[in-house]
């Protein structure tokens, strides 16, 4: 199980927290990007998160939870992201995960708590990665919702990337530690002082059987 860090919240300045994750054994970065308008909370200087990101030696796993991902998306390629993914429940995903694989990037699907997995049904097969949202997007530090475990258990088994999103930390891994390729965690890597023991926190939940 690979482990994807989010830097949505964070203890002192963004660019120290993302210099500590580099320091860590952190496979991905995980980027969230909000529109103010998909989710109420706005992050989108795209020119900033250009100029953090730019130079950084991990795979970045960047999360558009906005409604017209275009421009997004068209913009975020510079930085040359091991992923992009969009959510399920905007107008025409196909547009934008045609876009995402023009320029070589692999592209995800996320999937809000509350959305069926029946609504990936028509795009699965374009797609690299699933991101099972288990918290409603929107900010960091909430409570794992244990009702979408059925989702990724059902999810087993289809050719995709399983990735999970939201309130992971050393008790919730445990539910997913078996079924996902990925576990994205936020505030339990960046708001403690060793990121590096909560990493290995989540890999040792979630490694038994699995590399
Ligand atoms: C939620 C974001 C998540 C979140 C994860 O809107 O998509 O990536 O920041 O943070 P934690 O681990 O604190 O739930
Ligand atoms: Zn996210």
């Amino acid at each position: 199980m690979k482990v994807s860090v989010s830097f949505l919240k964070y203890q002192n300045s963004k660019e120290e927290t993302i210099k500590k994750i580099l320091a860590t054994s952190a496979d991905y970065i995980h980027v969230d990007i909000m529109d103010g308008i998909f989710v109420n909370e706005k992050n989108d200087d795209l020119d900033e998160f250009i100029s953090l990101l730019k130079d950084v030696n991990k795979p970045l796993d960047i999360h558009l939870m906005v409604s017209n991902p275009k421009e997004y998306i068209t913009k975020l390629q510079i930085l040359k992201p091991l992923f992009i993914t969009i959510q399920a429940e905007i107008l025409n995903p196909l547009v934008y995960i045609n876009q995402i694989k023009s320029y070589g990037i692999k592209v995800g699907l996320a999937l809000n708590p509350d959305s069926k997995l029946s609504l990936l049904q028509n795009y699965l097969k374009y797609l690299d990665l699933v991101l099972i949202m288990s918290v409603y997007p929107g900010k960091g530090g909430q409570q794992f919702l244990k009702e979408v475990i059925p989702k990724i258990k059902e999810l087993k088994g289809e050719n995709v990337l399983i990735s999970v999103d939201g309130g992971i930390n050393d008790e919730t891994i445990n539910y997913v530690k078996d079924d996902v390729d990925i576990c994205v965690s936020g505030s339990f890597i960046c708001l403690s002082d060793d990121y590096e023991k909560q990493i290995d926190k989540l890999r040792i939940g979630g490694s038994y059987g699995k590399s």
